[in-house]
């Protein structure tokens, strides 16, 4: 029987989307024969009067290489606490779940796939027991999910995180400074641990690890006695201090986590009072999420993507596509949504340990 297949990329981009749309719409087409439309907006698309877009062969041809969705993506989106303006612009949080169930059937959806972190998995949980058919796609360059050995997103956010230690080694040896680097990756290390290896970092700050900013001091006092006068230090943006707590730009916006990022300036300041050199910090921020995915990421993003429609076939709804080892599996999206973080005690930490790099 002919489906007709819904697809809506929530939370933030990552690079990788559209390389998941352009499988669904394949393997949709030619596997099965299904007609596929595009949701706009994340899950706003769901209740906030857009238009469903049909999404043919000819609509994701060019689709591997570009970065961003081209669905669009929409962080606040969440049908069970949405923003709704007053005419007097008084803003209140409702829960509009019925709008988005009824407006699925109008679409006349037989299935939605969303991909997105563990907050568009949880959404997608809760409209599947109101009896939505939803399967999932795991999305993030934080690669925090659990259940899956990596999202999509994330080997690209660390290729440009790597790239920019590279960058930054140039100048740190011409002017013998300590850089450091920010990046992203919410409440896990992933980020900042595999690009602090692959750039060469001295010290790597991860939330998994609160840090003593002496042990980073004295790394670099003993490079500058070995005579390397520069160093690199790579900040997650969650790391906090053995004595202090996470920063946050904005502590919390309504219905969503507030967003993290300063430690890399905090850390900034406490290496300049200490190190006898100069200090540079460089906040990386959304370059990490944006531009062309890697191949990497093309293809678990074009794995999951196909994936994704065979579980629909299966009627696995509830479930999550996911990547153990080499292969493809399913798991239900609740399983997914606890945060994955590195193993301060695990191999991954210990051979950085072997390498001479500190973690504070
Ligand atoms: O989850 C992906 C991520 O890029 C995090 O690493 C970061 O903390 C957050 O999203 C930034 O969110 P926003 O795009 O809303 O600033």
């Amino acid at each position: 029987m002919t489906k007709r297949i819904g697809i809506l990329t929530g939370g933030g981009d990552a690079p990788g989307l559209n390389a998941v749309i352009r499988g669904v719409v394949l393997t949709a087409t030619r596997r099965y024969g299904w007609d596929v439309v595009g949701i706009l907006q994340g899950f706003d698309g769901l209740y906030a009067g857009l238009p469903a877009v049909p999404l043919k062969e000819e609509n994701v041809r060019d689709l591997l290489v570009r970065g961003g969705t081209i669905l669009g993506a929409a962080n606040r989106g969440n049908p069970f606490a949405s923003r709704v303006t007053a005419p007097d612009g008084t803003v209140t949080i409702e829960d509009v779940s019925q709008d988005a169930l009824e407006r699925m059937a109008a679409f006349e959806l037989d299935a939605l796939i969303v991909a997105g972190g563990d907050g568009t998995m949880a959404i997608a949980q809760r409209l599947v027991q109101l009896g939505a058919p939803i399967v999932g796609v795991p999305k993030t360059i934080d690669n925090d999910l659990s259940e899956t050995d990596v999202t999509f997103g994330f080997d690209t956010a660390i290729d440009t995180a790597t790239e920019a230690l590279d960058k930054l080694q140039t100048t740190a040896e011409s002017h013998h400074r300590a850089m450091v680097l920010e990046v992203m990756g919410r409440h896990a290390g992933w980020i900042a641990l595999v690009a602090g290896v692959a750039g060469g970092a001295d010290a790597i700050l991860i939330p998994e690890i609160p840090f003593d900013i002496e042990v980073v001091c004295q790394k670099i006092r003993s490079l500058q006695a070995s005579g390397r006068h520069y160093s690199l230090i790579v900040v997650a943006e969650g790391a906090a201090p053995v004595d202090g707590e996470q920063l946050y730009y904005i502590q919390s916006e309504m219905g969503r986590e507030g967003r993290l990022g300063g430690m890399g300036h905090l850390v900034g300041n406490l290496l300049a009072d200490c190190v006898g050199a100069e200090v540079r910090v460089t906040v990386l921020g959304h370059v990490q999420r944006g531009g062309q995915p890697t191949s990497r990421d093309r293809w678990l993003a074009t794995r999951f993507g196909s994936a994704a429609v065979h579980l629909v076939a299966q009627e696995r709804w509830g479930h999550m596509v996911a990547l153990q080892g080499t292969q493809m599996v399913n798991v239900p999206m609740e399983e997914a949504l606890h945060t994955k973080k590195v193993d301060p005690e695990g191999d991954m930490v210990q051979m950085a340990r072997d390498l001479g790099i500190v973690f504070g």
